[in-house]
């Protein structure tokens, strides 16, 4: 693997990789999971009640979400092994209490209706096969009242030499079609419109790229 990447082929990790996967997070992801958990706190005050996490990866950014909100999390991925250190993770920064994996794929959330407060899903979007179903997946398990927040980014808090450091990474570990995704606000909202949900709006900036949505 090249030095220069974050790894980005989910399904062929196994524990090593995902470890792996996941110290590079650490490494290089920092600065945007703390921006964006610091945009999402002022933007939404005091979260609690229930949350979910749509494709957690290793659980980095629920574990930052969780130290900054009162919200009681779900944390769902995937992929077995990424579970697993999400799992560990979690265990380590002492969330058990606050934060639950579970292994589960977003076309099919294993969560009843209107079950979730607050849905955040960063960075896993352009993995979706069928975004649309995603999407109505997202909007059945949120509550009347609630918010969802799906799409990618680095937050409004990144600093800009941080910022062209982390998405030409980024760009590069993804590759087109991820890049492709971020870029694409139209197409969000295209997703957003077959999805037939209403109550939305585009975040897109040099930064970022977010579907913000009402029930
Ligand atoms: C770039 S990582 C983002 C991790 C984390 N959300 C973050 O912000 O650091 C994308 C994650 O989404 C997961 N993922 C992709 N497709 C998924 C699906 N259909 N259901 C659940 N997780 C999925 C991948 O396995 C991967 O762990």
């Amino acid at each position: 693997m090249d030095d220069e990447q974050i790894p980005a082929d989910y399904s062929e990790m196994d524990i090593i990789a995902a470890k792996q996967f996941d110290k590079k997070v650490k490494e290089n992801f920092m600065p945007a999971i703390i921006s964006t958990v610091k945009q999402i706190v002022e933007d939404y005050g005091d979260l609690e009640g229930v949350g979910v996490d749509v494709g957690c990866g290793t659980a980095v950014f629920a574990i930052e979400l969780c130290r900054h909100s009162k919200l009681k999390l779900y944390a769902l991925e995937k992929e077995k092994a990424i579970s697993e250190i999400a799992r560990i993770n979690i265990e380590k920064e002492q969330m058990t209490n606050r934060i639950t994996p579970v292994l589960g794929d977003a076309h099919n959330l294993p969560f009843e209706n209107e079950f979730a407060d607050f849905i955040i899903s960063r960075g896993s979007y352009h993995c979706w096969d069928d975004k649309v179903h995603v999407f109505k997946e997202i909007y059945r398990v949120l509550k009347k009242g609630g918010i969802a927040f799906v799409g990618g980014g680095f937050g409004r808090y990144i600093t800009y030499e941080e910022l062209k450091r982390v998405k030409s990474l980024r760009d590069r570990s993804l590759g087109e079609k991820g890049v492709k995704a971020y870029g694409s606000p139209d197409k969000l909202r295209e997703i957003l419109d077959h999805a037939n949900i209403t109550d939305y709006r585009i975040i897109f900036s040099e930064t970022d790229l977010w579907a913000e949505m009402k029930k």
